[in-house]
Formats: structure tokens, C-alpha cells, sequence
């Protein structure tokens, strides 16, 4: 049998009551032939979910792949809901979702479509961590690899997320503080390659460079229809400092929205705790140790405390 053409799916992302936009396959029982399960564009029913029970793998052929990985994109919030999928399982499509959403970001940010497809990215993310209090951890473990813009901008919203959703902030203000921190490094979009992935210090004028990532990201969401002032202030206040000093409006202490403070100290623990490929990573407990100790003037050390008790309740404070 010619496999090639067809890829192996996993059965369990194929969400009862959905429609598909492309066949779906199985082998026969000698595995000799594909044989067709379920033709395009029809409802997946209660019935077609039973069959699938009894079946081992499922198979779309590689001309349909593309609509199939656009279904999982669309159908990533049942899936994150599901509870047929193991959470690490859940957690790294999501990601790897998420990875997706973002690229697109990066490559055309002045495109409301590919903005509007974070949302149901952060969605999913949320319903993963509050139906699951262990999947911070599961999500914790994929991001703990190397160290770009925009895995940051996914690692930075995971924490967010879990914060934000430990501090009481819930339902829309929630996904709103997602979208905030999945855009917070927009800007880094119109900085030049070079600065951005630099291993090492950047010079004086790079970081002169570096420093005008908020409001140019700002005055990208504004371009861009974004009116909700706490996605605005957390794209452009992440970087200012409680004492004052920050940039690029030389804010202090209230003056930063909960939601900047939030995302600011997000930022600082996901920097700490990632390799980069010029320093290895710190432990959780060690970077919240050195942003307890040395960075009272930059962050809220209110959100740095209520950061040290949600990991050592879900069990990470002891690494
Ligand atoms: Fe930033």
C-alpha cells in the first residue's frame, strides 16, 4: 500500500457535531488499502463517533491536510474543553497552534484577520488552565526551549493567563488580558532582525533601537482598530518601572495599569527562566528569587508575591 499520500491523524481532534472539509480515511484489515471513513463536508454525528471508537487510526490524504489543519485551528476550543485528550497532549497542539497564530502575526502584523486569530488561541489556552490546574505545569515544560520573540509572546501569555485568572480576574477581562499580552511585543515586528535575535549585550544604540518596541506595537494596534485601553496600555506600558524610569512614558507605580504590571512582570520571569542561546536558563525559584530581590523599583512585587504562591500551590516552587 502507498502510504505516502496519506497522513495519519489523531482521532480523538475529530469533535462530534462538527462538520469536515475533508475525507477521512482508514485502512482496510490487512492494511492493504485506504478506504473511505467519512466524506467531506459532513456532520461528524453521534453515530460516526461511536464507529470511531473501534477504529485504530484515522488518515487524511496530503492534498487535504491544509483544510484539516485549518478544522483542528477552528475546533481548537472543544478540543482544549475535551476531556477524551490528555492535558500535555492538549497543551503542546494548542502550542503548536499558538506557534502558528503568532508567525502569522509577526510576518504581517498590520493584519487585523491574523490578530483576530490570537483570540481563539488565548481561549483555548485559558480553558486548558482552568479546567485543568496541572496544565501550567504541562505548558510550562514546552516552553522551557529556545528562546524567540514569539515563543516568548506565547510563554508571556500562559503566565499571564495563569496569574491574571489567580488574581480573580475572569470571563471576557480575562480573554481581554490574554489578547494584551499575546500582542505586547507587536512592535518587535518593526525592529530590526538583527537587534532582535542578537546573542549578547546589545550596544547603546541598539537598545535605543530595542526601546521603541511598546509604542511602535501601540501605534500598531491603533492602526489596527484595537480600542480596549488595557490591551493599548500593556502593549505600550510593559516596560516601565514602578519607581519611574521605565519606557516609553516614564510612568510610575498606578499610573501603570494592572494589566501592564501584569504582563512586566510575566516578561521578566519568562527572560530569567528560558534558555537563551547565549545563557542558560534559571530555575522558577531562582528567577522569582532575583526579581524578589533585586527588582523591587521595576515590578509590582505585589504580582511578583501572588506569582511565588499560584507556582508553589501548582507544585513549581520547589525547583
Ligand atoms: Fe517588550
Amino acid at each position: 500500500m502507498n502510504k505516502k499520500r496519506y497522513k495519519a491523524i489523531d482521532k480523538r481532534l475529530i469533535t462530534e457535531g462538527s462538520q469536515i472539509s475533508f475525507n477521512l480515511f482508514l485502512t482496510n484489515e490487512t492494511k492493504s488499502a485506504m478506504s473511505l471513513f467519512l466524506q467531506s463536508d459532513t456532520a461528524v454525528d453521534g453515530n460516526a463517533k461511536v464507529k470511531l471508537r473501534e477504529i485504530e487510526t484515522l488518515y487524511v490524504s496530503e492534498e487535504d491536510e491544509e483544510r484539516y489543519n485549518e478544522y483542528v485551528a477552528m475546533h481548537l476550543q472543544s478540543i482544549a474543553k475535551s476531556s477524551d485528550i490528555p492535558t500535555e497532549q492538549k497543551a503542546r497542539l494548542v502550542y503548536q497552534k499558538a506557534t502558528e497564530a503568532i508567525d502569522a502575526m509577526f510576518k504581517n502584523p498590520e493584519s487585523l484577520e491574523n490578530v483576530k486569530n490570537a483570540q481563539p488561541v488565548v481561549n483555548s489556552f485559558i480553558d486548558i488552565i482552568l479546567h485543568d490546574h496541572s496544565a501550567v505545569e504541562s505548558l510550562m515544560k514546552i516552553t522551557a526551549h529556545d528562546y524567540y520573540t514569539h515563543t516568548h509572546s506565547i510563554n508571556v501569555s500562559i503566565y499571564t493567563l495563569s496569574l491574571g485568572s489567580y488574581l480573580g480576574i475572569e470571563g471576557k477581562d480575562l480573554e481581554v488580558l490574554g489578547m494584551a499580552a499575546i500582542l505586547h511585543d507587536l512592535g518587535k515586528s518593526k525592529i530590526d532582525y538583527e537587534i532582535i535575535n542578537k546573542n549578547g549585550k546589545l550596544t547603546d544604540d541598539e537598545f535605543t533601537q530595542m526601546k521603541k518596541h511598546p509604542a511602535l506595537g501601540h501605534e500598531i494596534a491603533l492602526k489596527l482598530g484595537i480600542s480596549d485601553e488595557r490591551i493599548l496600555s500593556g502593549i505600550r506600558h510593559h516596560h516601565e518601572k514602578m519607581e519611574g524610569g521605565g519606557y516609553p512614558d516614564n510612568l510610575k507605580g498606578d499610573q501603570i495599569s494592572q494589566f501592564a504590571r501584569i504582563i512586566g512582570a510575566c516578561d521578566v520571569f519568562d527572560a530569567l527562566s528560558t534558555k537563551r542561546s547565549y545563557k542558560d536558563p534559571m530555575s522558577s525559584f531562582e528567577s522569582l528569587l532575583l526579581m524578589k530581590q533585586q527588582m523591587a523599583g521595576h515590578l509590582d512585587m505585589g504580582m511578583v508575591d501572588t506569582f511565588i504562591k499560584m507556582l508553589r500551590k501548582q507544585g513549581q516552587g520547589k525547583s
